[in-house]
């Protein structure tokens, strides 16, 4: 490969989950920092960072594609682009991707993102590198410092997973799980409040399988760390995602009750009605058990906002296995969700079940599972009609003195009136949508 010159811009293309959406976050402040610039909307990058993600899909061909559409509109433009693959395809792919696709000129895993400057300089002198190395923690503490965030800011806690399900790649392309250190997370929390957060979301594969140690060196679980963090002046709320059920202790679910600022939402993947799915899935929970824990969020906290996630077409799925879905997602009522048609995963051992479902057959599923969480998400929001809640200001609207907010049950509200990103106000909720809540604004809180 030839050498090039050092990018002046930068454009870094993230899919799939939030942690990915974190992680491309943070590869564009690395970027910053070297004095390279976000790259025009509208205009080709001179670096293009694909932070792809290989949960479901064709992954790998999407990044394939990807590539050579941006070498194409490289040269048309007299220029082509430095190209690195990132996230979980490149760990799972890497290697495969180099040989493959020789404008690639950097490959590097979720776990090793923070070698990516240094790749660039190699890069500009016309070498390739991979990284997939696995040293989760020494990332963070590579990482530059973050000066200025979104009002809702994500803070990473804890990463990987050992749960393996049987039809998902995570547990092999983030690793095994492991969490940060308490202390840094503290710190690294107050820095995000100083540069602007009002609400931070600690983002997990398996949230709430972290644990530390606090000041006093007492082992402490996601419940202690959130109450801890809840002590932090100028931070309004706090979330967290994702979870498996295995992993909600008592504590969890007491802090739901008791701390004010730990929000009224929780996101816990179920997956399948049909326990002999579940167990198929390798998922340790069986559908009651499942309902029972959710009977005990809502006796501590009885407003709680429910969201799941979703497969349908397991291999071996039967319609009536099917059906005990649709009918936990009766039970339940959930106020949002995440549902997928199931996606064979190379290495995973349910790919290999018998069994594999009709994509016809995935599709009259999906649909009729999305038509009854549509159903109860549209419920969700019309019982929430009337509610005076505070608004955590996202963004503008389409419309002259519009804005965009989000409640406490992580629902979108639109309002009209004077106030700033950023602010929490007083909002009277109004007319429901499926989606999104339309609000009056009572009055500004806080600035
Ligand atoms: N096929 C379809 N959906 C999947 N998920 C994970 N792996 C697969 C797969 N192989 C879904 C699960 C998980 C969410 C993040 O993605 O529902 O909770
Ligand atoms: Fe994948 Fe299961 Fe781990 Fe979630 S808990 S990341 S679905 S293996």
């Amino acid at each position: 490969m030839k050498q090039t010159n050092s990018p002046k811009t930068y454009r870094v293309k993230s899919f799939g989950c939030q942690m990915n959406v974190y992680d491309g976050e943070r590869m564009a402040e690395m970027l910053a920092e070297r004095g390279i610039a976000p790259a025009p909307e509208g205009e080709e990058a001179d670096l293009v960072v694909l932070n792809t993600c290989h949960i479901r899909e064709k992954a790998a061909e999407k990044v394939y594609s990807d590539i050579g559409r941006l070498t194409k509109a490289g040269r048309a433009a007299g220029k082509e682009p430095l190209i690195a693959v990132a996230g979980c395809v490149a760990q799972a792919e890497g290697e495969e991707i180099m040989a493959r696709a020789p404008a690639v000129s950097m490959v590097v895993g979720p776990q090793a993102y923070h070698r990516l400057p240094e790749m660039l300089d190699r890069a500009v002198k016309g070498e390739r590198a991979t990284d997939t190395d696995m040293p989760a923690i020494a990332k963070f503490a590579a990482l530059p410092e973050r000066r200025r965030v979104t009002p809702n800011a994500f803070l990473t806690v804890q990463e990987g997973c050992d749960k393996f399900c049987t039809y998902c790649v995570v547990p092999y392309t983030r690793g095994a799980e492991i969490s940060r250190p308490y202390q840094d997370l503290v710190t690294e929390a107050r820095k995000l409040v100083d540069a602007g957060a009002k609400e931070i979301t600690l983002l997990g594969q398996n949230v709430s399988a972290w644990s530390g140690e606090d000041e006093r060196g007492h082992t402490v679980g996601l419940a202690g760390l959130i109450r801890d963090l809840a002590k932090i002046d100028g931070l309004a709320r706090i979330r967290y995602t994702t979870s498996h059920p295995a992993d909600m202790d008592d504590a969890l679910i007491a802090a739901h009750g008791e701390v004010e600022k730990l929000m009224p939402f929780l996101h816990l993947p179920v997956q399948a009605g049909s326990d002999r799915v579940l167990k198929a899935m390798n998922r340790s929970h069986t559908a009651e058990s499942y309902l029972k824990l959710l009977d005990r969020f809502r006796a501590a906290r009885p407003d709680i906002a429910l969201s799941g996630d979703f497969i349908v077409g397991f291999p071996g799925e039967t319609e009536a296995e099917f059906e005990e879905t649709l009918k936990l997602v009766d039970a339940v009522g959930y106020a949002q969700a995440f549902s997928f048609k199931y996606s064979p995963r190379p290495g995973t051992p349910a790919a290999t079940m018998d069994g594999q479902i009709a994509p016809e057959i995935m599709d009259d599923r999906l649909q009729r599972l999305q038509a009854a969480l549509n159903r109860d998400q549209f419920a969700f929001n019309r019982v929430t009609e009337g509610r005076t809640c505070q608004v955590l200001v996202e963004r503008k609207g389409k419309l002259p003195g519009q804005w965009l907010g989000k409640s406490p049950w992580l629902q979108s509200v639109w309002f009209e009136g004077n106030c700033a990103i950023g602010d929490l106000v007083e909002v009277r909720l109004g007319e429901a949508g499926p989606n999104s809540m339309a609000g009056e604004l009572l009055e500004r809180e806080t600035a």
